[in-house]
């Protein structure tokens, strides 16, 4: 198995029709089924929205510092299977403050999971764009705290309609707290997120970033700077933000000489973990070991625990 680094990973989307079944009895939380084939059914999506609609619903079922544990347990058990060897984990706290689960709870348990993993990792908070820049810099404040438990911050959720230029004066906080920066931009969004991702966020990662595609001059700054980029391809074929794998832009990408790397966003609903979706560019796209091995290597220059020779 390749060794890489994940850098593309939401925690909650790692929460397996299983393991939603196990918590939701756990928790005596009464679900419309606890048939994990049927709730895999559900899982045919439009869009970014109509699949954050299922997500943030199945999320109910993490209440307890144990869940929070178990379900990171899960995934470092998964990515290790994968080849992953470092993970840069991103987690929702808004998703779970606003059903009043402590934030005590979340960083609890997925900090203790990340301890006793065996494997190198660290968390990023996401905020969520649909919530707004106020809620996002409330939840920073009163995540500060526990400022040694996370090494950045990042920006998700719904994109279209919440530009990345909303959140600077959160950015900026983060910035001055030492907190690394990454945000979601030019998955549905076109490139003019991107650009402001990098000019106004400072971002050092762009989060799918597909669309800078559609600029040249974005392209160029791209790679002067040798900004990475986190590709996750089989989130974008079954978000329909491509039509198939066959018309993934991401070899493009890779001869323009962008520093893409390959991740699975939300593995527990798009068919794959990591591992899984450089298989699937390895089948769909033909795409060859030399350049698996370079999208590899780039996923720990892109990491930050990076640290050139
Ligand atoms: N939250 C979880 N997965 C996401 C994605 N692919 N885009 C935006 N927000 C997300
Ligand atoms: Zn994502």
């Amino acid at each position: 198995m390749r060794p890489k680094a994940e850098l593309h990973l939401h925690i909650e989307g790692t929460l397996e029709p299983e393991l939603v079944v196990e918590l939701a009895r756990r928790n005596r939380i009464d679900l419309p089924t606890f048939d994990v084939e049927a709730i895999r059914a559900r899982y045919s999506f439009a869009n970014l929205q109509s699949f954050l609609d299922v997500y943030y619903e199945n999320m109910a079922v993490l209440r307890t510092e144990e869940d929070f544990y178990d379900l990171a347990t899960a995934y470092l058990r998964r990515a290790a299977a994968q080849g992953v060897r470092h993970a840069e984990i991103f987690f929702d706290p808004q998703a779970h403050l606003s059903r009043g689960v402590p934030l005590e709870a979340v960083f609890g348990g997925l900090s203790a999971a990340l301890k006793d993993g065996g494997m190198s990792a660290a968390l990023i908070l996401c905020f969520l764009r649909d919530r707004g820049p106020e809620e996002a810099e409330e939840v920073l404040r009163a995540a500060l705290p526990y400022r040694e438990r996370f090494i950045g911050v990042g920006l998700d959720s719904a994109e279209v309609g919440y530009p990345p230029s909303l959140f600077r004066r959160v950015f900026d906080i983060a910035a001055a707290e030492g907190l690394r920066r990454v945000a979601h931009a030019g998955e549905e969004g076109g490139p003019d997120y991107v650009w402001e991702a990098l000019d106004i966020l400072r971002a050092e990662r762009v989060d799918h970033g597909i669309r800078a595609m559609e600029d040249p001059q974005l392209v160029a700054r791209l790679r002067a700077e040798r900004i990475p980029l986190t590709v996750c391809p089989l989130s974008n074929v079954r978000l329909r933000a491509v039509p198939s794998l066959r018309d993934h832009i991401l070899p493009a990408m890779l001869d323009e000489g962008l520093v893409v790397t390959v991740n699975s966003d939300d593995p527990a609903y798009f068919g794959g973990y990591v591992d899984d979706n450089y298989e699937a560019l390895r089948r769909e796209l033909g795409m060859t070991d030399d350049q698996l091995d370079r999208i590899a290597r780039h996923s720990f220059e892109a990491s930050f625990a990076y640290e050139p020779a």
